[in-house]
């Protein structure tokens, strides 16, 4: 059900979810200071209680007073890329409930680019938690139209701000200040690059430090799946693709191993004799490919006679731009034919 922003404001109020565009991809939105609407999220979503959320603010203020650390360096890198889709992992204060961090001591918090987002979050006056708004473990939606075919069943209200323009969801940064020092670790790979950051906290003369190993404690919700279509997606390097009839037998001979579910997601599988082989394109430049990513993976899937879709990886792919959308793919994908086949 689409609504207007007055409406939309009016049932975050009452703590009823709506669905919200962003720049990165539409996300369901709950006031923070209610558990009972951060719950609906949970079940809206049919989401894991460990896997926490993102809250989203409309200023810099507002970010300040959910967190418990904060320094000038910190001040100057969200500073920079706010808004815009970076989110910053930090020591929360008690302005923000367990529920809404799976009872961890840090928040994840950003302050979204889209103008409708930052109106929905000043017209509320309480930042809002928003996970992307899809079922556990599916497409992310980057129109309207996807999550209200989505929660068809639960007729959620949405504001449609037409296409996201980034497409794939924000960069996650975990941020551990010492002085006037950072320490950081990228969480999740998204538009925002690890150059990108370097680049600006060096030109900034802010003293920084990128560590790779973090704990499964520090990063929780990174299942290895995530993002599946409902047809399944193969992904192969393009050394081993030759063409679509000796994919189709290749991917016959590995079926019998695919499991059925993998940390409470469950794998697409195809539905019966592999005939149809769809291929995705995303083309060269990362950016386009990420702003299109998930509705074609949802086209393809809509299309009826499609059994599989299938994307052939390239080396301009393990490039640094396309990190975040390989990452999705690679969580997308039901069978990978990589180096080791
Ligand atoms: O672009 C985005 O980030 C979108 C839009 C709607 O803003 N939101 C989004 O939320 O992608 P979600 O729930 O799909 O992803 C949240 C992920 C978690 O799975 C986790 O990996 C990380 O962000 N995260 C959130 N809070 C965290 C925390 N306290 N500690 C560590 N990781 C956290
Ligand atoms: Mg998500």
């Amino acid at each position: 059900m689409i609504v207007s922003l007055g409406k939309a404001i009016e049932l975050l109020q009452k703590n009823e979810v709506v669905a919200m565009p962003t720049e990165t991809v539409y996300g369901l939105a709950a006031r923070i200071d209610s558990d009972i609407a951060i719950k609906k999220i949970f079940s809206t979503k049919e989401r894991p209680f460990f896997d926490p959320l993102i809250v989203h603010v409309s200023s810099i203020d507002e970010a300040k007073s959910l967190t418990s650390e904060w320094n000038k360096a910190v001040e100057g890198l969200v500073n920079h890329f706010w808004p815009g889709p970076l989110t910053i992992v930090i020591s929360k204060s008690n302005r923000v409930s367990d529920v809404i961090t799976s009872g961890l001591t840090r928040v994840g918090i950003r302050m979204p680019k889209h103008p409708m987002a930052l109106a929905l979050i000043k017209g509320v006056g309480v930042p809002l938690a928003a996970p992307s708004a899809n079922k556990f473990g599916k497409t992310s939606p980057t129109k309207a139209i996807h999550v209200e075919r989505e929660f068809q069943k639960e007729n959620i209200a949405v504001i449609d701000g037409g296409d996201s323009e980034v497409g794939i969801e924000s960069t996650v940064l975990l941020v551990k200040t010492s002085g006037e020092n950072l320490e950081l670790s990228i969480l999740r790979h998204g538009a925002i690059t690890k150059t990108q950051i370097e680049m600006f906290l060096t030109a900034k003369n802010i003293s920084f430090k990128f560590v790779q190993e973090v704990s499964k404690m520090e990063s929780p919700g990174h299942m290895k799946h995530h993002y599946m279509p409902e047809v399944p997606l193969v992904m192969i390097d393009e050394k081993f693709f030759t063409d679509k009839a000796t994919l189709i037998s290749l991917i016959g001979k590995n079926l019998n191993n695919l499991p059925d579910i993998v940390e409470d997601v469950k794998i697409v599988k195809p539905k019966g004799e592999i005939k149809n082989l769809q291929e995705l394109e995303l083309g060269d430049d990362p950016s386009l490919a990420a702003r299109f990513l998930y509705a074609k993976l949802r086209e393809l899937s809509e299309n009826k006679s499609a059994d599989l879709i299938y994307f052939v990886k390239k080396p301009q792919h393990t490039s640094e731009e396309w990190l975040g959308i390989m990452d999705r793919l690679t969580k997308a994908s039901s069978l990978i034919f990589e180096e080791d086949i």
